[in-house]
């Protein structure tokens, strides 16, 4: 089984949009997480944060990929909390390969500010968002296998990841 290839990083690092080209560059099927849970539970991301809380919005994000973590051969997109807890990074890693996509605060700023579809953006100030990047800067090192530099355009960091992944 092909090891399924999970991105991480910070809302906003371009997961989604380096995914969707990665899977199609490898033929692979791609998996957004927060889709995922959207479609499981038959709620919005907003609407299980204000109706069972983030806590439980991240019990979700465990089983998600406990269950992901079967089928291999994916290209899956995190949310931007997921590899911040390490108990995901081990589940990703035991069928699969966690890559932190390295984009600088203001490029994901700007992707999310004033977004009401992410209630972690929505709710803060830019200092504040950026106080969240450099609390979770750290941990998305430790929790993925590699940290790939996402500051160029998607075809470039969709090229570096393949060109890692086939090394
Ligand atoms: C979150 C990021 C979101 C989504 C949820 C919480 C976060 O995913 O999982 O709104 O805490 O960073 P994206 O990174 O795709 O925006």
């Amino acid at each position: 089984m092909a090891k399924t290839i999970y991105l991480c990083g910070f809302m906003g690092c371009g997961k989604t949009t380096i995914g969707v080209k990665l899977s199609k560059m490898m033929g692979r099927s791609f998996v957004d997480m927060d889709d995922y849970i959207e479609k499981k539970h038959h709620l919005t991301i907003p609407e299980i944060f204000a109706q069972v809380g983030e806590q439980t919005f991240r019990q979700y994000e465990t089983e998600a990929i406990q269950e992901l973590s079967h089928q291999g051969n994916l290209v899956v997109a995190t949310g931007g909390g997921a590899m911040t807890i390490e108990r995901n990074g081990t589940l990703a890693k035991q069928n699969g390969i966690v890559l932190f996509l390295d984009a600088p605060f203001e490029d994901c700023y700007h992707r999310i500010a004033g977004d009401s579809n992410r209630p972690n953006a929505h709710s803060r100030t830019k200092k504040e968002l950026l106080e969240l990047y450099q609390a979770r800067y750290p941990l998305y090192q430790k929790n993925s296998s590699y940290t790939v530099d996402a500051s160029d355009s998607p075809l470039m960091i969709a090229n570096r990841i393949l060109q890692l992944y086939n090394r």
